[in-house]
């Protein structure tokens, strides 16, 4: 397997595993990423971290031996393919945090931007240098960059193709963490770790309530929101969340 995916309890490790290629994403990692994608539609987990294994890299882009005999019909297909997987990912109703371990490139960057955050690492190397092959992003980059850190530094990022550190990336809000290369894991966990304690169906609604009011204007976002508020009020863990405060006590959350 080219993905490998463990729970620990209520936290999933999904880690991209074909180091000698930097992780790169070829057709065989876009059919497993599916399997555990179909796996954690059926049986979600409370929070997912993505990672890449090895200490080298996140995911050095898509892989461009795979692309080398590809036709503009077949290029088509292939951008569509990973931006569904990757729409897919962003729209799980759990917790999503990137720990990205190195180069974080093209397809690479694009992985970590459809998670909900990212934790990089002091040596994260990332950017968009497809322009430097003659494409360009194809899973969503010039999409979801521009989302996060703006307009103007996403055209920078992507028609440039410069390849940036994680200091920039912390000072332009597109990593919201960077950590020692060995802590990284560990910081996503702690994260993770807290997301955990919280009521779930609270997590679900509120990941639901940024998402949908991020593309819609103030007063439909707004309504989003009062719509989840009520829906949180229908669980029995709000029952639980008021009287643990009340009774001075740990909330004891059941996911109902
Ligand atoms: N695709 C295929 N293979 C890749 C790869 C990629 N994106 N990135 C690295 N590899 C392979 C290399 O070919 C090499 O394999 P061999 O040992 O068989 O030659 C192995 O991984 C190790 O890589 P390097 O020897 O190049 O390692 P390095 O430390 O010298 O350089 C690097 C690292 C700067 C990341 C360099 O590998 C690189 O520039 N990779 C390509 C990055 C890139 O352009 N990514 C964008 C791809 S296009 C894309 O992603 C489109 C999209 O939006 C969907």
């Amino acid at each position: 397997m080219t993905v490998t995916f463990t729970r620990e309890d209520r936290l999933g490790v999904l880690t991209i595993n074909r180091p000698e290629a930097l992780n790169a994403l070829n057709s065989q990692v876009l059919t497993d990423l599916s399997k555990v994608f179909a796996e954690l539609k059926t049986n979600p987990v409370g929070a997912l971290i993505v990672t890449g294994a090895g200490e080298k890299s996140f995911v050095a882009g898509a892989d461009i031996k795979e692309m080398e005999s590809m036709t503009a019909a077949q290029a088509n297909e292939f951008a569509i393919r990973g931006q569904t997987l990757f729409s897919q990912l962003e729209a799980f109703p759990f917790p999503t945090i990137a720990a990205v371990n190195g180069f974080a490139l093209g397809g690479g960057l694009e992985l970590a931007l459809a998670c909900d955050w990212i934790v990089a690492s002091v040596k994260t190397k990332w950017g968009l240098p497809e322009v430097s092959l003659g494409l360009i992003p194809g899973y969503g980059g010039t999409q979801r960059l521009s989302r996060v850190v703006g307009k103007a530094l996403a055209k920078r990022v992507a028609l440039t193709g410069e390849v940036f550190t994680a200091d920039q990336g912390f000072a332009w809000g597109l990593f919201a963490h960077v950590a020692e290369s060995e802590q990284v894991m560990a910081k996503a966990k702690a994260q993770a770790e807290l997301i955990l304690t919280r009521a779930p169906l609270a997590v679900g609604f509120t990941k639901q309530s940024i998402e949908h009011g991020f593309d819609q204007a103030l007063p439909d976002g707004l309504k989003t929101e009062a719509k989840l508020f009520s829906q949180a009020f229908e669980t029995k863990d709000h029952n639980e969340g008021i009287q643990a405060f009340i009774q001075k006590r740990k909330p004891n959350f059941k996911g109902e």
